[in-house]
């Protein structure tokens, strides 16, 4: 038996397997099993009311589970699926209610990776799975990582070496009117925009209503074990000023794809979005395994291409405290 396979008889039979996705490692399990879905919740400590997104095959898959497909979706799909694009739709019965909070909808999506793809086929049904993380930590983006992280409360791990894209899908409501943005990711705004027209944007200016959308909204979210303070660029002589001993920097490199410092305390990110979504959260839990004093993080232009980073770095940190 190979390890797909192997791991296709764990889901089976009600276990949980992670498995590599283009974007983070997933915890999966059965979306039509109840009680699989609920170790699911357990092993991440995570509240029964954030439903998890459905990984599926493809569209003949997506559709038995929704109970509408919109022409929106439909073109949605087919421009980007596979890929890191979560399309929340109205659900069918066969997904149990469990698996999506109590929910009437559910987030599907297609990823965009062979081991995930062919763990899919298969298992040969809807696999239910969110970043296999504890809840609020960071997603892991290796199998070492989820080894660590949940060790023996999963059933099997199928090793797929780093995820290419290294932060989260982007979730889209597409169950309304107007689609919207609930979770930035990968895939951008205006890239959707671009297939569909003008699309709304889950506002933190509601944080009641993005609370309830999708709680992976909430203000704590994504977040290192050491203290971490965000920047802007334009604090940065500011920050480096005031540093203290043992604190650690994470800067904006201004050459392209510049490898990270071997410093002792200053660390260079890319500065290109591709490149430091995929490095950001290996190097984030390397620099809390070093130590627990506090990370000091610069954060990326304030451009279309960076929201997703600036979203998950904000929900990671507190704004520096400058002094004097
Ligand atoms: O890239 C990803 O999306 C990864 C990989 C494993 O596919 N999964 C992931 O799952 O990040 P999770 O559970 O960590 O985050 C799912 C997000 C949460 O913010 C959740 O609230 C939202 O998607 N979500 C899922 N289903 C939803 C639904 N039916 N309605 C609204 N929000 C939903
Ligand atoms: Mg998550």
């Amino acid at each position: 038996m190979t390890n797909v396979e192997r791991a296709a008889e764990v889901l089976k039979r009600g276990g949980l397997v992670a498995f590599p996705t283009e974007t983070v490692y997933g915890l999966g399990a059965d979306a039509r099993n109840a009680n699989a879905v609920r170790r699911v919740f357990a092993v991440k400590g995570r509240p029964a009311n954030n439903p998890l997104i459905v990984h599926v095959a493809g569209v003949v898959v997506a559709k038995r589970y929704a109970a509408r497909w919109s022409d929106v979706t439909r073109v949605l799909a087919q421009h980007f699926w596979p890929g890191p694009l979560t399309l929340v739709v109205p659900k069918t019965g066969e997904i149990v209610d469990e698996a999506t909070g109590g929910g009437a909808t559910v987030g599907l999506r297609m990823p965009d990776h062979p081991l995930a793809l062919a763990l899919l086929a298969a298992f040969d049904g809807p696999v239910a799975a969110p970043s296999a993380n504890r809840s609020n930590r960071i997603s892991p983006t290796t199998a070492e990582h989820v080894r660590a992280e949940l060790g023996d409360a999963v059933d099997f791990i199928l090793d797929g070496g780093a995820c290419a894209v290294g932060i989260e899908s982007t979730v889209l409501d597409v169950s309304g009117d107007i689609p919207r943005i609930l979770r930035p990711g990968h895939i951008t705004r205006v890239q959707i925009e671009a297939v569909i027209g003008p699309i709304e944007v889950a506002g933190d200016s509601s944080p009641a209503r993005g609370a309830l959308l999708s709680p992976g909204r909430l203000p704590v979210h994504y977040a290192p074990v050491a203290p971490a303070y965000r920047f802007e660029t334009s604090e940065r002589d500011q920050v480096l000023n005031q540093v203290k001993a043992g604190e650690r920097l994470l800067l904006i490199s201004d050459a392209d794809g510049m490898p990270m410092g071997d410093d002792a305390h200053i660390h260079f990110m890319p500065n290109n979005p591709t490149d430091y979504a995929h490095r950001l959260y290996a190097t984030l839990r390397e620099l809390d395994q070093r130590s627990s004093l506090p990370i000091l993080i610069e954060m990326p232009p304030n451009q279309p291409q960076w929201v997703a980073l600036r979203d998950r770095l904000t929900r990671a940190t507190r704004p520096w405290r400058r002094e004097g």
